[in-house]
């Protein structure tokens, strides 16, 4: 664990420098919480304590590896930088649980696992980007664009699903959509139109 803390502050201190300000204040807000203990997923890559400092650290170090392998030497650092909070998303929420599973003996027992609970729930790359801006980092419009963007098109599926819990969680959510769709399709239906 302790292991991808440093590598993560190495690369980090390596690019801050005078080009983001705000970075300590982001830090220190890091710290708070449960990154650097945190796993990077549930049940697939590294779902286990440390795992989502450690891949955030196998992000920027291969991002940085490519700008430099394609000649754009001077997107490194930001590579780095996207790479090291591009899942910030997601910390907070992984729960420790339990659950039953079978041993190589083939005997049940209870082992320790991960349960997924996001208390704000703004998507994946969308809500990186709102919380590294939130918390004191400033960043370029390409590296919002990256960090925004990092997971390609393989984000439709769990949309839906995001959606509503944002939905249950703030009513506030449910009501401008709701109030954009009555007010697109049926107070302005009609108005206003192009002949
Ligand atoms: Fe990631
Ligand atoms: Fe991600």
């Amino acid at each position: 664990m302790e292991d991808g803390k440093q590598r993560f502050y190495w690369l980090f201190r390596d690019v801050d420098g005078d080009y983001y300000p705000g970075s300590e204040e982001f830090l220190r807000w890091l710290e708070g919480t449960d990154f650097f203990t945190a796993p990077a997923s549930t049940k697939y890559h590294l779902c286990t304590p440390g795992g989502l400092v450690l891949h955030s650290v196998h992000v920027a170090e291969e991002a940085a590896a490519m700008c430099h392998r394609y000649g754009m030497h001077e997107l490194a650092d930001s590579a780095i930088m996207c790479g090291l909070v591009h899942d910030i998303c997601k910390v907070g929420v992984y729960k420790p649980t339990t659950r039953r599973a079978r041993g190589e003996d083939g005997v049940w027992k209870t082992v320790p696992a991960y349960e997924y609970d996001d208390a704000l729930p703004l998507g994946h790359g969308e809500k990186s980007l709102f919380l590294a801006e939130r918390h004191g980092l400033q960043l370029s419009d390409e590296e919002a664009a990256a960090i925004r963007w990092h997971m390609g098109p393989y984000r439709d599926g769990d949309a839906a699903r995001e959606m509503s819990e944002a939905f249950q969680r703030f009513p506030l959510a449910a009501i401008l959509h709701t109030a954009d769709m009555a007010a697109t399709y049926i107070v302005e239906r009609g108005v206003g139109e192009k002949p």
